[in-house]
């Protein structure tokens, strides 16, 4: 009698080329539609299946695990894994695997793009000239600062945060500060002619403040009310990484009374959710979570979700050697970027 496959659950629609050579090897459970599962809903399918790939709308913690009596691997869609509890997982010998490296320039771009738009105050301006109220042009409208020549400041200095060093200093001139937990390696600093300063330091000189740390329960509202009052009125914020990473009441606190001239946000503490406040504030850049979103950058995060699924059951050319696991984390909700 022929062995039967592993059965795999895809939890959200990727790329049906990319997700067709899981059918290579297993039986695929392949979600049609964008969905919004429950716990519940995500504890059944993974009592059902052997391995799964999943995105960050997918939380899997304790609960979701308790009747995944089967399951021995979840390959996550992003770089950031808090959607995981990483030590619930290692408890059952579960593999799970990320997506670092194949999104690191193209979410580099997209901070750029979000720290241009906020100082340059540009969709603040699509959004006045589309309401109408260019009347005439006038030399001191929408005066912005200066990215050129500034300070950036970057707080979390992975892959990501290099990338962004290295466009920020070698692209614009850029004075480049950067606050890690553990300093980088001279050779990076001097390529990425980044200086490492402490948090406050970070805090008071940055022009151009950009978040890309990893977003855990000892992150969590990391730039909040002291955090901001430390910080030049006439800089911004770019948070790229995790909504949780800032308290969203107090910032919009700080930008509604000019305490800080502008903020991007691509990611939000309740997302889909936007808190009110910074809705209705005219000196904040809003994006829906698309940091890594080009497409040949979607369709290579896909592809290495799948060759980390396939390798990490035991199946195709890297069979038990997943290329990017994710690896000596035990805390729960700890994303690496
Ligand atoms: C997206 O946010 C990711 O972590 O890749």
């Amino acid at each position: 009698m022929a062995e039967s496959k592993p059965r795999v659950w895809v939890s959200q629609p990727l790329f049906d080329d990319i997700v067709a050579r899981l059918a290579e090897h297993f039986e695929v459970d392949a979600t049609r539609d964008v969905t919004a599962w429950s716990p519940a809903q995500v504890a059944a399918k993974l009592g059902e299946v052997d391995g799964a790939l999943v995105t960050l709308n997918e939380r899997i913690g304790e609960d979701e695990l308790a009747a995944a009596g089967r399951l021995r691997a979840v390959a996550n869609v992003g770089v950031g894994y808090n959607n995981l509890d990483i030590g619930a997982l290692e408890s059952r010998g579960i593999v799970a695997t990320n997506t670092p490296d194949v999104l690191t320039d193209t979410t580099a771009d997209m901070a750029f793009a979000l720290l241009m738009a906020a100082a340059r105050r540009i969709t603040e301006g699509e959004r006045w000239l589309r309401e109408g109220r260019w009347t005439q042009w006038s030399f001191d409208t929408l005066l912005g600062s200066d990215i050129h020549g500034s300070t950036l400041g970057i707080l979390g200095m992975g892959r990501i945060g290099q990338g962004i060093a290295r466009r920020g200093a070698h692209g614009f001139g850029m004075r480049v500060l950067y606050h890690n937990r553990s300093r980088l390696a001279d050779g990076i600093e001097r390529n990425c002619r980044a200086d490492w300063v402490d948090f406050d330091t970070l805090l008071r000189e940055a022009d151009h403040l950009v978040l890309v740390l990893p977003y855990s329960p000892a992150t969590r509202h990391v730039i909040d009310s002291t955090a901001l009052a430390k910080m030049k009125p006439t800089a911004t914020l770019t948070n790229i990484a995790r909504g949780g990473l800032v308290d969203e009441v107090a910032l919009a606190d700080a930008l509604a009374h000019g305490r800080l001239a502008s903020a991007a946000l691509d990611v939000f503490e309740g997302e889909p959710a936007v808190d009110p406040r910074l809705l209705a504030l005219r000196n904040v850049v809003l994006t829906p979570h698309v940091g890594s979103a080009s497409l040949a950058t979607r369709r290579a995060m896909a592809a290495l979700a799948v060759d980390n699924l396939v390798a990490a059951l035991g199946r195709g050319p890297r069979a038990g050697r997943p290329p990017t696991p994710v690896t000596g984390v035990s805390s729960p909700g700890t994303g690496k970027r």
